[in-house]
């Protein structure tokens, strides 16, 4: 037997020699081993092996399997790795679009030919453990892209694919004394990779760990541990089924519980009366130990047993945990880092940790299943786990849905052809992770379209499973409705879901995706969380997703940068679509968690007259698990500190006297509630806020009249209008279009003429709805607006002993659109601008509205009396509470993959843009403002494609604003802003006014 390339294109064949799947658990030698965590049935085969990339399978050097085969002049690569990653082929990314897509003509299951990379790997070892008698050793490949073949001492031993399940092959009769030779070819493409279209970096190669691993005489080969709780909660059945291979026995223990009993061959059973239940919240899990003892009564195998208690399914029509009604405040996941999908154990306990740290609570893990090590650790931290299948054909469905294909043609479709192929990944998926209890569901896999190949997948998970079944394929094929135990969708508008939910009444709804968070969005998200508070069978969604994808790159000048799709170079690629995470790729939080944080808070908090009225949205901690305080602050200064003792139980709602008191005194006030941990848990220290909640009140001064303002002096020139005061003088050009100097102090604080602005660079969001087509008009408006100067133009008149000039602007719209700035200059140096817009009739909304100064880079600090700490716009700005923030005005535009519009700051009262002793300017306004100040102008930031591509920082560009439009986030492909955040049509007047500052 050898194997023979030919096969790569069939779908029938996806292993040959390859072990039945079986739980991922691991077995040791004795105690000391467990407490090391060190098996010495183990040998990690990870590190450096011998290497050579043929570009297809036709050039791969023949013989290389054989064991005298020269390899010394090959190149290293480390394992594990994506071949991308280490110098040979490219990364690419692609979302839809199959990667070999206009270079070869293929179609299902046909696998490219000409270019079809094989990475060429040889291993020389010795095995680290002395073989006992009746001992087997076998190999295990935790993941390889996309299939494998393997020889051992120059004999073929088989094949396999699934890039994201454990590929095994017993190697007892291969194996040898002295050294082995491991020969593995990994293939770039097979046929199964017409159904691995999953939006990611393509890559290939051994990306998980290798594992040599003995079984001994008596082993342990499957566990299954199966638990039945009682409808009251009251009392669980616990079984452990051992498949134990060769001669022994085994013995299963539990603490706390003591031994189970043997009720049948390999079959142990305990009653735990008043157990403690496994949730997201609280995840208890019962520890315990497997012993394999051999026919001489030696222990043999320590196995590790971590059991979680707890019920889920659909019950009354609701998807519930031990009886509650559950939220998914979830994420999708991809696994991947700064190496690609290769992740370590550490890595992945970090990434889980800075989720449970934002009130996240479930995890999908889109769209393959992950390294085992995830589930593990999300049985300990607590989430609930969309465990899916290794499955996706989005290129031929997007065929289909655009009428290129037949619903014939889907893939898998009806063809039984795939069948035993998607009965394998299943069947591996679900063998070896059935005994996590973080696991709530099986998903079947990703936009796939539908067919009856799913509906057999779903049989499948519910002949050997009772976990829920997930496909939300069901929505664009409703040929087979019991495809999927759930309603799901993505990116449905929640007014839909909705709307939805009036008429499918037989299944509980969860968005397995939604609030794409591409670039500058997650606007409006809370909409979506209110809805799972009214509408019981909404049970939440999944966020796409938890952290960019990018690759870490470096320029002609040294200069870091995460590159996306075409910056390896390779065609087609699908941009910076890969970059939609509430995360940095670099786990750098974005601006979004603030949002995330705050919408997924399990406690909510509102002050109204007197009282706090606390709102507890968990399903089993009560509110006293949490210290509360509450603090009283005027522009960012305390005026008092409380703290509130809450006992409100989970689903409760509770109202407490108010402990601070609000002063008489005219002026702002926010009150901020907030609750902490009161002891350490897993993933934060105890004090750490979970959940904040502000309000704010403002107590009216009835006596305010008008501030007097001293008179400026007036100088009429013949092209220029000076106005000037003890400490300032501004010089309005007659022939430049606008205010060209305001000096402060004796300094200039302006390089350029103040300019009315409607633009700001499109965010991923706009660019997707086509909003920089629309919008054109609105930049050229911003960039070339003109001032007829005439005798009129501007203006100059004194009211009140107030110097008033005013411009008017033509712009050039279609049709014609008018702004006035009208400026009222004080003997103090203080301007009052009232800027007014006529837009032409029938002209779209606008980006945003107000004025756009140019000062210099001097001016580096920003502090603000506003929204804060992050940015914060119309519909994203639940999580900021306004206080008082300084920042760097070089860290204000955010490291979005792309550059676009971000870091701008709502309902702010006043903004200081100073130079580090705090010279500069200062603006304000009644009615609070949007405000950013950044290094950059728009169009700088519109025209680069990476953050290095940016420009060196010589400016400050300073930009108030009435408005700016919404961030929107429902999707990043059509979805508009809700109306609300829109400017509003009609003539916009936005008043506010600026000073120099010293
Ligand atoms: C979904 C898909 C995800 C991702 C997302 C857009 O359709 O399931 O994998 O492509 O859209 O970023």
């Amino acid at each position: 037997m050898n194997f023979n390339p030919s096969k790569l294109s069939d779908p029938q064949f996806f292993a040959e020699g390859r072990m039945a799947a079986h739980s991922d658990h691991r077995w040791f030698a004795s105690d000391l081993e467990v407490r090391r965590g060190e098996s010495s049935y183990e040998q990690s085969l990870d590190g450096t092996w011998k290497f050579h990339y043929a570009k297809n399978p036709d050039s791969v050097p023949g013989g290389f399997a054989d064991p005298e085969f020269g390899v010394d002049e090959w190149d290293d690569i480390r394992v594990p790795a994506h071949i991308q990653m280490e110098g040979y082929d490219r990364p690419q990314y692609v979302n839809v679009q199959y990667p070999w897509d206009g270079h070869e003509q293929v179609s299902p299951p046909q696998v490219p030919t000409l270019f079809n990379p094989v990475a060429c790997y040889v291993k020389d070892l010795e095995l680290q453990r002395k073989q006992q008698k009746g001992e087997r050793v076998t190999v295990t490949f935790s993941g390889a892209e996309s299939a494998l073949a393997l020889w051992v001492n120059g004999t073929y031993v088989g094949y396999a694919e699934d890039s994201f399940t454990p590929s095994e092959f017993d190697l007892t009769p291969y194996l040898r004394l002295g050294t082995n030779r491991m020969a593995v070819q990994v293939f770039k493409w097979c046929a199964g990779s017409w159904l691995e279209d999953q939006d990611f970096f393509r890559f290939s190669g051994l990306f998980r760990s290798v594992t040599l691993r003995t079984y001994p005489a008596a082993h342990a080969f499957d566990l299954k541990v199966g638990v039945n709780l009682n409808e009251k909660l009251t009392e669980a059945d616990v079984t452990v089924t051992v498949d134990l291979q060769g001669q022994g026995t085994a013995r299963v223990r539990l603490d706390g519980v003591g031994e189970l009993t043997e009720v049948a061959p390999g079959q142990f059973r305990a009653t735990i009366e008043n157990p403690q239940l496994w949730s997201a919240e609280v995840p208890h899990l019962y520890t315990g130990t497997v012993e394999v003892v051999d026919v001489e009564g030696n222990v043999v195998e320590l196995i590790p047993l971590q059991v979680g208690v707890r019920r889920f399914g659909i019950e009354d029509g609701l998807l519930k945990i031990n009886g509650e009604r559950i939220v998914f405040m979830g994420v999708n996941r991809h696994e991947f880092g700064l190496n690609g999908r290769v992740m370590t154990r550490e890595e992945t306990e970090e990434d889980l940790i800075a989720l449970k740290r934002i009130n996240v609570n479930a995890i999908r893990t889109s769209h393959y299943p992950n390294n085992s090590f995830f589930y593990e650790l999300a049985d300990r931290y607590g989430f609930y786990v969309i465990d899916e299948m290794n499955l996706e054909s989005h290129g031929v469905w997007d065929a289909i849905r655009t009428g290129t294909a037949a619903v014939e043609d889907a893939i898998p479709g009806s063809d039984p052809v795939w069948v035993p192929l998607l009965i394998d990944r299943a069947t591996s998926m679900y063998e070896r992770d059935k005994n996590h209890p973080s696991i709530v569901m099986w998903s079947s896999g990703n936009e796939s379209f539908g067919g009856k190949d799913l509906l057999e997948v779903a049989d499948y998970f519910r002949s050997v499973d009772s976990r829920p079944v997930h496909y939300e394929g069901i929505f664009w094929d409703e040929r087979y409705p019991e495809s999927s135990d759930v309603y799901s969708q993505m990116y449905t508008s929640a007014a839909e879901v909705e709307r939805y939910l009036q008429e499918n009444l037989d299944k509980p709804f969860i968005l397995c995706e939604y609030a794409h968070t591409m670039g500058n969005s997650f606007g409006a998200v809370d909409r979506y969380v209110d809805l799972a508070y009214r509408e019981a069978r909404f049970q939440g969604g999944f966020i796409w997703d938890f952290a960019d994808q990018a690759i870490l790159m470096t320029d002609r000048y040294g200069n870091e940068y995460f590159g996306y799709g075409g910056d390896s170079g390779e065609a087609p690629h699908d941009g910076e679509f890969c970059g939609n995470g509430i995360f940095f790729a670099d786990r750098v939080p974005t601006p979004r968690v603030q949002e995330v944080k705050y919408l997924y808070q399990g406690l909510r908090a509102e002050v109204t007259s007197g009282q706090v009225r606390v709102e507890n949205r968990y399903n089993f901690l009560n509110s006293d698990a949490f210290a509360c305080r509450v603090t009283l602050t005027q522009e960012g200064q305390i005026l008092e500190s409380a703290t509130l003792e809450t006992e409100v139980g989970p689903g409760e709602t509770k109202a407490y006297p108010l402990p601070v008191s609000i002063p008489d005194l005219p002026g702002e006030y926010a009150i901020d509630v907030s609750f902490s941990l009161r002891f350490p848990t897993s993933y934060a220290h105890s004090g750490f806020e979970v959940a904040s909640e502000q309000t704010v009140i403002e107590v009216e001064d009835s006596a305010q009249g008008p501030k007097h303002r001293p008179a400026p002096r007036l100088v009429l020139g013949i092209h220029n209008i000076g106005v000037h005061g003890p400490h300032f003088s501004a010089i309005f050009s007659r022939i430049n279009g606008g205010l060209q100097s305001y000096r402060y102090g004796g300094r200039e604080l302006l390089k350029a003429v103040p300019t009315p602005n409607f633009w700001h660079a499109p965010t991923s969001n706009e660019r997707g709805w086509g909003g920089p087509f629309e919008d054109a008009q609105w930049m050229i408006a911003s960039r070339y607006a003109k001032v007829e100067a005439t005798a009129q133009n501007p203006k100059v008149e004194t009211e009140g002993g107030l110097t008033v000039i005013t411009y008017v602007y033509q712009l050039p719209t279609v049709p014609p659109s008018e702004c006035t700035i009208r400026y009222t200059v004080d003997g103090d140096g203080y301007i009052t601008v009232e800027q007014t817009l006529n837009p032409g009739r029938g002209l779209g909304d606008l980006p945003e509205f107000g004025m756009l100064f140019k000062s210099d880079a001097d001016l580096s600090v920003l502090t603000w009396y506003g929204l804060g700490p992050d940015e914060s716009y119309a519909d994203k700005r639940g999580g900021a509470r306004l206080g008082l923030y300084q920042q760097e005005v070089a860290d204000q535009l955010v490291d979005y993959l792309r550059p676009q519009e971000s870091g701008s700051h709502f309902g702010v009262r006043w903004a200081e843009v100073t130079d580090r002793k705090g010279w500069g300017l200062r603006f304000d306004a009644d009615i609070p403002m949007e405000f950013s100040a950044q290094p950059w102008s728009p169009f700088e930031v519109e025209n680069a494609a990476h953050p290095n591509e940016l420009p060196p920082i010589l400016n400050t560009y300073i930009r108030p604003a009435l408005a700016r439009r919404g961030v929107a986030g429902d999707d990043t492909w059509g979805a508009r802003p809700h109306d609300e955040y829109l400017l509003p049509a009609g003539q916009l007047v936005f008043r506010f006014g600026f000073q120099g500052v010293l």
